[in-house]
């Protein structure tokens, strides 16, 4: 406690919110460009936020992505009587495995003592594939969930950093690029304004289910995040963030 009040993370978190114009913001201290531990933290700290907004029932969409792994990796046990359901917001979005929303979904499911489902599609997908893959009869009560979900947790990434990781073919890279990318939630990409420039072409969470969501929680922290934290905010498509102090520090500059 007398370390928050030292390090004025209260002030940065109340400025925030004024800037961003968003119901909730919680700052951690730290960089975690710099150092991984600051990750962890912002994990412990989306967890207890979680735990306080949970309702009996809820569905919570989760997205893929390191920081995502660390809110997985800090989760605790619900009581018992929550019976929440978790699902992977968009798919695997070309990512590795790891960093993919299934399997952070289980993770955090299973760490929760909570239920889950999961969504088998390979992605992204053509045109064609894609509108009969919706049709099929299990993706379909899967994305129902999905689409209705109470919560939806999310990463934010650098637009080119996120487009290389996912090794993105070289037309939509033009694209991405043309379009002065600098932001990315979920695969689709915004410029520094939050007009989005690209979305990959998966089924799941799309931008309409977001806006229905009763709370959506951003979790995103480094300095070399700033710029893609505040084009996606400046669509105000989420009502709450959790980052760090060198994010904040740069976002407020
Ligand atoms: C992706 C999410 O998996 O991870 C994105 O779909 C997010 O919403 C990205 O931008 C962030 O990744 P990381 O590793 O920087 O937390």
């Amino acid at each position: 406690l007398f370390m928050r009040q030292v390090s004025g993370l209260d002030m940065l978190e109340h400025q925030l919110k004024e800037q961003l114009q968003i119901e909730h913001v919680i700052v951690v201290s730290g960089d975690s460009d710099e150092a991984e531990e600051v990750k962890t933290e912002l994990g412990k700290a989306a967890v207890t936020y979680l735990k306080q907004v949970l309702k009996q029932q809820s569905t919570i969409a989760v997205t893929g992505g390191s920081t995502m792994a660390a809110v997985a990796d800090a989760m605790t046990p619900l009581n018992q009587n929550m019976e929440c359901l978790f699902v992977p917001a968009r798919g695997g979005l070309g990512e590795q495995v790891e960093n993919q929303a299934n399997t952070i979904c289980v993770e955090m499911a299973k760490k929760a003592k909570g239920s889950y489902r999961l969504l088998y599609v390979p992605d992204p997908l053509s045109e064609e594939s894609y509108h009969s893959i919706i049709e099929e009869p299990s993706v379909r009560e899967v994305l129902h969930y999905i689409r209705h979900a109470d919560i939806v947790i999310h990463g934010i990434g650098d637009a080119l950093t996120m487009a290389e990781r996912r090794k993105t073919p070289a037309d939509e890279m033009k694209k991405i690029k043309n379009g002065n990318a600098v932001g990315e939630a979920f695969g689709y990409y915004f410029d520094k304004n939050g007009n989005m420039v690209h979305k990959v072409r998966t089924v799941g969470l799309q931008m309409e289910d977001v806006k229905q969501a009763e709370r959506v929680i951003a979790v995103a922290g480094g300095k070399s995040k700033a710029d893609a934290i505040q084009s996606y905010f400046n669509q105000g498509y989420s009502n709450v963030l959790i980052t760090d102090e060198a994010a904040a520090m740069e976002l407020l500059r």
